[in-house]
């Protein structure tokens, strides 16, 4: 028989403990019990985040130990990268591209499978709260460059310099050589993914990146675009990615790590799998990173990258945790 998977409804015990058993639908009651023994407890709240963004997920679980909203705990983490100066891939500080602008992409997703994202946006350090705003407040899901910004600053964002002097001056040396090779992610940082479950079950997510420094004018990865950095189905849970955004919107990787994951697969076998798509279709994968983050609504998850040296930060029980990433390869 054709085993499918369901979840059961959650039942809440407060702040701690939310029991959602998976079960079969041709399981015996013993077999049930024992699928519910073996996978079926998940602690909750939790918040993952790629890298080692420690101060984000701190960010994000404690609105979540509050008791509030997966939404809230998302845009509260991801705005700490997105503020921090010595990061620069994300936010202010980010690396510009060739031409010295910083332009910034994000995308935000609810528990109700709402989106909002803003591509290309320049003179705004928010972009994950922007992104929220177009998911909110607009009929539409995705706002670009002048466009973003202009409806960005109309909702009460400041404009401001996104180009700190340090890089700036990362940039001007760059343009000594010129040299068009893009190198994302190899380094232990990068685009800020987030997924976090809160006290009711629900599952939120966000994605804020500066993308690939240097990269031509113009140029959107996949962090902003839904099903691709970031993907979330408050039936099933969500994933987020990190890394050469190009390869991961050819493979539309994100929305394929959740189908997996309905279709059964852990998440940590989805993203094996979602890694495995991009290394069978592009030989020159030894060039780029790409890491992926999966969630399901029973609070398993798993991550997967190319090359070594990914990791996820984890905020759970008041504990933050880093969990290194198998990888496809060794380290780069
Ligand atoms: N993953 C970030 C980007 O490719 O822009």
């Amino acid at each position: 028989m054709k085993r499918r998977n369901f979840i059961k409804k959650a039942s809440v015990t407060g702040l701690g403990l939310v029991v959602v058993p998976a079960i079969t639908s041709c399981a015996t009651e013993d077999e049930k019990e024992k699928k519910a023994t073996v996978t079926g407890k998940a602690l909750v709240p939790v918040v993952l985040a790629t890298w080692r963004f420690h101060n984000a997920t701190k960010a994000a679980w404690e609105v979540l130990e509050k008791g509030g909203e997966s939404i809230d705990a998302i845009e509260a983490g991801c705005r700490v990268e997105e503020a921090n100066l010595n990061n620069t891939t994300v936010g202010i500080g980010g690396s510009p591209d060739r031409e010295g602008n910083v332009t910034l992409d994000a995308c935000i997703m609810n528990k109700n499978g709402d989106y909002g994202a803003v591509v290309c946006m320049e003179n705004i350090a928010h972009p994950i709260s922007v992104a929220r705003k177009v998911m909110e407040e607009t009929p539409h899901v995705l706002l670009a460059g002048k466009g973003a910004e202009q409806f960005a600053v109309e909702q009460g964002f400041k404009r401001e310099n996104l180009l700190t002097d340090a890089s700036k001056k990362a940039w001007l040396k760059w343009k000594e050589k010129s040299e068009y090779k893009p190198i994302i992610n190899i380094e232990n940082h990068d685009t800020i993914g987030m997924l976090a479950i809160d006290k009711n079950g629900d599952i939120s997510g966000g994605c804020t990146t500066s993308g690939m420094a240097y990269k031509m004018a113009g140029r959107v990865g996949d962090s902003a675009i839904i099903g691709s950095g970031l993907f979330i189905d408050n039936t099933i849970g969500g994933a987020t990615a990190t890394g050469m955004g190009e390869e991961v919107l050819k493979t539309v990787g994100t929305y394929l790590i959740v189908e997996l994951m309905r279709q059964g697969k852990t998440p940590q076998e989805a993203c094996e799998e979602g890694v495995k798509r991009i290394v069978e279709s592009n030989p020159n994968y030894k060039n780029f990173q790409v890491g992926y983050v999966a969630l399901n609504k029973q609070g398993e998850y798993g991550c997967y990258c190319i090359h070594g040296g990914f990791g996820i930060s984890k905020y759970q029980e008041g504990k933050q945790t880093y969990i290194e990433s198998n990888a496809h390869t060794k380290k780069a």
